[in-house]
């Protein structure tokens, strides 16, 4: 048994951690998200029922006790608008969300300063969600940014502003843009914000730091993916935050040895939105048919996700940084009709096998794929919940990932329901989860 799980992406994102956590959560008493914003889409789907989550921790929708970190930029509007929409769908989210006192505060001008950026002539855009994480993520980290507690505290909150609005006004002025900022407006409205926030704000690393002493389970969601991740992803095509499970205790303001496993979370096939390199892209006609077949556009943005092949050294390089005690493969199913399945096995540079993740995007973007082609098994296995169901090929196809990374898949997705699960007999994922 573990008590305290770190649940995250293995890849870049999307590889359908929103029902990964919604199965988990039930075995753990409170749900912490460690890092990001509402740059995350979870999508879970309850019954009929679909919920597109941003900042809310998922564990909010099985009655358990949700908490949005101190690694976390928080855009007060999206939350208020997230709370409102699950609390009209009928779930109890203001008595069970606790907000970190530390977390940074998302205002209007991040979202501007970020669109003059990824806008600028022969500089690489980034794709981000346009969402001002970055931007806030650069105050924080410049020691300016404002927080949770200094939004609740009126006096000291007009003067941090203030200060914030001088320097944002000199940016305006320097990069020329023309539209007027009201950062009067801005100051009002976030003021009427923290009223809102006041009650769901509080020290959330009290809160859980006691909640370990008196034995509670943690479940910590990461969001993004590791290939994301600020100092490991693939820089600069990353997001601004620490993505991979070292993020977990830093996230949280828990000590390292809170947490007890990590389990990641991979597709079957690989995604990523936004620009970067992306070594095992299908950019032929299959590639269109994983993205039809998939459902592969954006939670949040409703973009295309690019699509492409299972990539083994991408997954060796993310298990490495977050050690995995367990795999749960997702969306197994959308391989169904496909005769042949590639799968990216190595690394080549300049023609010579790699075994390291190159760290820069020249060199990422330079790896030539090698590919082991596998047969396909070309029968449903949408829904199916029991593993000796699973068509033999299907079963190679899984056997030959878990031995070539290295780590178990423990768990397998075969659609989007709760129930449309595969427990896979003698791994140890269901021991870890075990109360
Ligand atoms: P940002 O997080 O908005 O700064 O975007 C930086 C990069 O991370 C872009 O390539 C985004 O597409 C990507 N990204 C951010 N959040 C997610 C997510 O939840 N899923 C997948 N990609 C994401």
């Amino acid at each position: 048994m573990a008590k305290n799980i770190v649940v995250l992406g293995a890849q870049w994102g999307d590889e359908g951690k929103g029902k990964v956590v919604d199965l988990l959560a039930p075995h753990f008493d409170i749900v912490v998200r460690y890092q990001g914003g509402h740059n995350a889409g979870h999508t879970v789907r309850i019954q009929d029922r679909q919920f597109i989550l941003k900042l809310v921790p998922s564990g909010i929708l099985c009655g358990k006790l949700a908490v949005i970190g101190n690694g976390l930029v928080v855009d007060p509007a999206a939350l208020l608008e997230e709370i409102e929409a699950l609390e009209a769908a009928g779930v109890e989210v203001r008595g069970r969300l606790r907000i970190s006192n530390r977390a940074h505060v998302i205002f209007p001008f991040h979202r501007m300063l970020e669109r003059i950026t990824e806008a600028r002539p022969g500089r690489p855009a980034i794709g981000t969600t346009s969402r001002g994480i970055g931007p806030c993520y650069e105050d924080k980290v410049a020691r300016r940014g404002i927080r949770m507690a200094d939004l609740l505290d009126r006096e000291n909150f007009r003067q941090l502003y203030d200060a914030l609005a001088e320097d944002k006004e000199i940016v305006r002025r320097a990069f020329q843009i023309g539209d007027p900022i009201d950062f009067a407006a801005i100051r009002a409205r976030y003021e009427d914000y923290a009223e809102q926030l006041r009650p769901m704000v509080c020290d959330t690393a009290k809160l859980l730091n006691e909640a370990i002493r008196a034995g509670r389970r943690i479940l910590f969601e990461g969001a993004q993916g590791t290939m994301l991740d600020v100092d490991h992803g693939t820089y600069p095509f990353v997001t601004s935050s620490s993505a991979a499970a070292g993020g977990a205790p830093i996230g949280a303001g828990v000590p390292p040895t809170a947490v007890h496993a990590v389990v990641g979370v991979a597709k079957a096939y690989l995604t990523r939105v936004g620009a970067g390199p992306f070594p095992s892209e299908a950019l032929d006609e299959r590639g269109e048919a994983l993205r039809r077949l998939g459902a592969e556009f954006g939670a949040v943005t409703g973009r295309p996700r690019r699509c492409g092949w299972f990539d083994i050294p991408l997954l060796r390089y993310t298990s490495m940084i977050n050690g995995f005690d367990s795999l749960v493969m997702t969306k197994l199913d959308v391989l169904d009709p496909f005769d042949e399945i590639p799968v990216c096995v190595a690394y080549r540079l300049a023609g010579r096998e790699i075994d390291e993740m190159p760290a820069t995007h020249r060199g990422l973007s330079a790896i030539e794929p090698v590919y082991e082609v596998l047969p396909g098994w070309r029968s449903p296995t949408t829904g199916l919940t029991r593993y000796e169901d699973l068509p033999q090929r299907a079963r190679d196809y899984l056997n030959f990932l878990e031995e070539r990374i290295g780590v178990e898949i423990g768990c397998i997705s075969t659609g989007p329901e709760r129930e449309q699960t595969v427990w896979r007999p003698g791994r140890k994922l269901p021991r870890l989860l075990e109360n």
